[in-house]
């Protein structure tokens, strides 16, 4: 055990992702087997200034690995957007006697984390986040279940679309990531994904293949819009004017973030609960754990916060041939 650390806070940050529980169980578990004392934080950085501090043992985390959501919560908070939030922060862990910290959230959540970090506070960064937004992971806990969760949706939508021959956007969650729209809409062929990393706002185009596909006989039309392009209700009424076809939008919404964490989200976010604290024991801190290439690595949390995502050209290629991305 890293002899200058006794006790490991363990927090969830921003939007809620399932597979959040398993990586809480999987810290605190963890920790108390390497022989740590854990407490776990309420509300994220919100609670963490609130003093919402509570102390955890193993039964803390019992029954969770199958639920959705955060039993520690989670906000947004804009105090500790700042340095003086940030300072407080330091001074709160100190006063409960946490000595490191784990932040479970997205890219927002680990800038927090970097802050911290540069204030000399021992922080390790695990990824959830259903938009699959965090350039260092090719893995988010939360975005297997988010788009199973969105593909058997869209399924459904699909039924009644082609049942009355119209055409149906469906917006799916992703803040300024298309991610979500692109595998739920490839899962369930949809005729065009729109994502704000390649559509390119060209609606004249769009309109003239719906004309074209309709001629040829198509009963439904299936336009997935990632929710960084814009409003789907407003495209609906214009491309219900400009083709004469009945078009409905339908946004999914928070339902994408609820629900049962599929296998996946509740093994990986073990594995990483798990690696969170072995590097930890290991004196390692200001790393961020991420699946890239394959297989489980960490970086450190400034570089990790300096690398850049792109989406891969099997991708393009699937796009050219099977579904249009604009
Ligand atoms: P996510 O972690 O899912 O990306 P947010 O972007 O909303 O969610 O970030 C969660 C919280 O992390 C914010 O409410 C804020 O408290 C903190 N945070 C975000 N960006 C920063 C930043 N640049 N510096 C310090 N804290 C930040
Ligand atoms: O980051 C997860 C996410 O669900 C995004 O997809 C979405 O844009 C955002 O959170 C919604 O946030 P809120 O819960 O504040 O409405």
């Amino acid at each position: 055990m890293a002899d200058n650390i006794k006790t490991i806070g363990v927090l969830t940050s921003g939007g809620d992702a399932p597979g959040m529980n398993a990586a809480i169980r999987a810290v605190t578990r963890s920790a108390i087997k390497a022989g740590f004392k854990v407490k776990g934080i309420r509300r994220g950085y919100a609670g963490l200034l609130d003093e919402d501090i509570v102390s955890f043992n193993t039964r803390s985390v019992a029954d969770i690995i199958n639920r959705g959501g955060t039993i520690l919560y989670t906000a947004r908070c804009m105090e500790f957007m700042y340095e003086e939030g940030q300072q407080k922060a330091v001074k709160i862990l100190k006063k409960h006697g946490i000595d490191a910290l784990v932040v479970i959230g997205g890219d927002g959540s680990y800038r927090g984390a970097r802050a911290l970090a540069r204030l000399g506070v021992k922080v390790i960064g695990i990824p959830a986040t259903i938009d699959l937004d965090i350039a260092s992971s090719d893995y988010t806990i939360g975005f297997d279940t988010a788009i199973n969760t969105a593909m058997e949706a869209i399924d459904k939508i699909r039924d009644t679309s082609t049942s009355h021959e119209r055409v149906s956007i469906i917006e799916v969650m992703g803040r300024h990531a298309g991610y979500i729209a692109l595998w739920s809409g490839i899962a369930c062929g949809a005729e065009n994904i729109l994502i704000p990393e390649m559509y390119d706002y060209n609606e004249k185009k769009l309109i003239d293949q719906i004309i074209k596909l309709r001629k040829i006989g198509k009963k439904h039309h299936i336009i997935i819009n990632a929710e960084g392009i814009g409003n789907s209700m407003d495209m609906a009424k214009r491309i219900e004017a400009a083709t004469g076809l009945e078009t409905r939008a339908c946004i999914l919404g928070y339902l994408q973030r609820g629900g049962t964490p599929t296998c996946k989200d509740r093994v990986y976010a073990s594995i990483m609960g798990a690696r969170a604290v072995h590097l930890l024991s290991q004196g390692m801190t200001g790393r961020i754990i991420a699946h890239s290439g394959g297989v489980f690595t960490d970086y450190d949390i400034e570089t990790a916060l300096e690398m850049k995502k792109e989406i891969h050209p099997d991708f393009m290629t699937v796009g050219s041939e099977l579904v249009r991305f604009d």
